[in-house]
């Protein structure tokens, strides 16, 4: 079972090959989806031979294979972690029950409304990112977002095989829309604010791969508890290759900052026009980028109250985060939660019935994983002997979704005035001026070994491989 064919047209784990149906239906997805790729996967990249890693079984050790692949020659196709003997619904009304092989007619809607939504993030993000090939600072990092885009599209695969599959033709054209759906378009755009935002430079991209793919473990690891087994088998295994992207954006802005205090320390100087005259990113730019970041991304959890939660929850679809890990009931009825209400223009915490509040729930989680990375990016600015910490803003600031889009609050938590937050702006989110700055630094560096001014080369390469290796060829 943890063994992939890769004789087949869609490599699969999934004896894809027994149900002609389903086969035949996904080998129609396919060239739609390597039409998408090649309109809106990585700009002129089509012919690089680049180093990824395919995945060649689900085991844990050794599930990855490297070599040099042109991306439309990428294997994508499906996976699935092995099934659990007998496995049981730990959560919700369904608790105890044998797990769903099959959707139960009951929660189709919702389930599929899931796993649209999940699979709607996967090409958006490829599509947000795909002008970034052309300024990549070093091959390393060409290779590293390259990567990270195959994996989104073998994302997307994994999302499309579960609505084919189990969804019947709502599924099928549900697979033709998630290839129709365009980020950032006026008429069809994705389905969530922030896979709508621009990707414009790598100080946002390295952001983005930080915080937003993290959101995207925290939704997956929801989906892993599901009482829909194919479902929980699926996220199970996109988790292990969504840890490498939270690597890239974490070590990607570590390297920033450690080229940054390093001119700091050689000129002798915070003072951030002359880190820029010299070609590094300040300090204070920097925490603004991750201002917006958080701040947009924390949206994606929804609205801190939500009967859809509720129902998600009690009806077995979605879970908490590492739910077997947790020692309550695991049904929550009766359980309640602190949640941050407006009231007056001021904010108050407020109680309310847990199960409400579970987007509340894992948007902390997510809050409380996410800090890890600054404090471990404030190490670096700290060995460097330099007074400056970076912080992860208040969860109220700069909110558009919920009770907390109501109200304007400092990054500190304070509650501000229009006035004051206007005055003030400049100072928490980026600036088009921040952006031009950032958007003059990114030139492409080609050479096997070298890094663009702006960013530290990594402690090693990517499996084992020197930093100079050629990690793309361009031909
Ligand atoms: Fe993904
Ligand atoms: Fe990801």
């Amino acid at each position: 079972m943890s063994t992939i064919n890769y004789s087949e047209k869609i490599p699969n784990n999934v004896n894809l090959s027994e149900d002609r149906t389903l086969q035949r239906a996904l080998e129609h997805w396919q060239p739609n989806y390597l039409q998408w790729w090649q309109d809106m996967g990585p700009e002129g990249s089509q012919n690089f031979d680049v180093y990824l890693r395919t995945a060649v079984s689900v085991d844990p050790q050794g599930w990855a294979q490297f070599g040099h692949v042109k991306m439309p020659d990428y294997r994508w196709g499906i996976f699935l972690n092995p099934a659990e003997k007998d496995r049981k619904i730990h959560f919700g009304d369904h608790l105890g029950e044998p797990a769903w092989q099959e959707v139960p007619g009951e929660h189709r809607a919702n389930l599929r409304r899931i796993i649209v939504t999940q699979g709607d993030t996967e090409p958006a993000s490829v599509e947000q990112q795909r002008h970034l090939g052309l300024t990549a600072p070093s091959q390393y990092d060409l290779r590293n977002l390259f990567q990270v885009n195959v994996e989104e599209g073998r994302h997307l695969w994994a999302m499309v095989y579960l609505l084919h599959k189990y969804f019947g033709r709502d599924g099928r054209e549900e697979g033709e829309a998630l290839l129709e759906r365009r980020s950032g378009d006026e008429d069809n755009p994705r389905i969530l604010g922030a896979f709508n935002e621009k990707t414009p430079d790598w100080l946002s991209f390295f952001m983005f791969t930080y915080f937003t793919d993290r959101d995207g473990k925290f939704q997956l690891c929801a989906l892993a508890e599901s009482a829909f087994d194919p479902l929980a088998r699926t996220t199970k295994f996109m988790l292990t290759e969504e840890a490498h992207h939270m690597f890239v954006g974490e070590s990607g802005v570590s390297r920033v900052i450690q080229r940054t205090c390093q001119v700091m320390n050689e000129l002798k100087t915070d003072d951030p026009a002359r880190l820029r005259a010299a070609g590094v990113i300040d300090l204070p730019t920097i925490q603004r980028y991750l201002n917006f970041h958080f701040s947009v991304t924390i949206d994606l959890f929804g609205a801190d109250q939500s009967s859809n939660a509720a129902i998600f929850y009690s009806s077995g679809l979605k879970g908490r985060y590492e739910e077997g890990k947790r020692s309550d009931d695991h049904v929550l009825k009766g359980h309640t939660y602190k949640v941050l209400d407006v009231q007056g223009g001021m904010l108050v915490e407020k109680e309310v019935p847990m199960l409400n509040a579970l987007n509340e729930v894992l948007r902390d989680d997510y809050i409380k994983d996410s800090v890890g990375g600054v404090e471990r990016w404030n190490k670096v600015i700290e060995k460097a002997g330099i007074p400056f910490r970076l912080t992860v803003p208040h969860k109220a600031f700069h909110r558009q979704i919920g009770t907390l889009a109501g109200v304007k609050v400092a990054p500190d938590g304070r509650h501000v005035s229009e006035h004051e937050w206007n005055a003030k702006v400049e100072e928490w989110l980026p600036t088009d001026t921040d952006r031009a700055f950032v958007a003059s630094l990114m030139g492409r560096v080609v050479e096997p070994g070298k890094f663009a001014n702006w960013i530290a080369p990594p402690v090693m390469g990517i499996n084992r491989q020197p930093v100079d290796f050629e990690y793309v060829r361009f031909n």
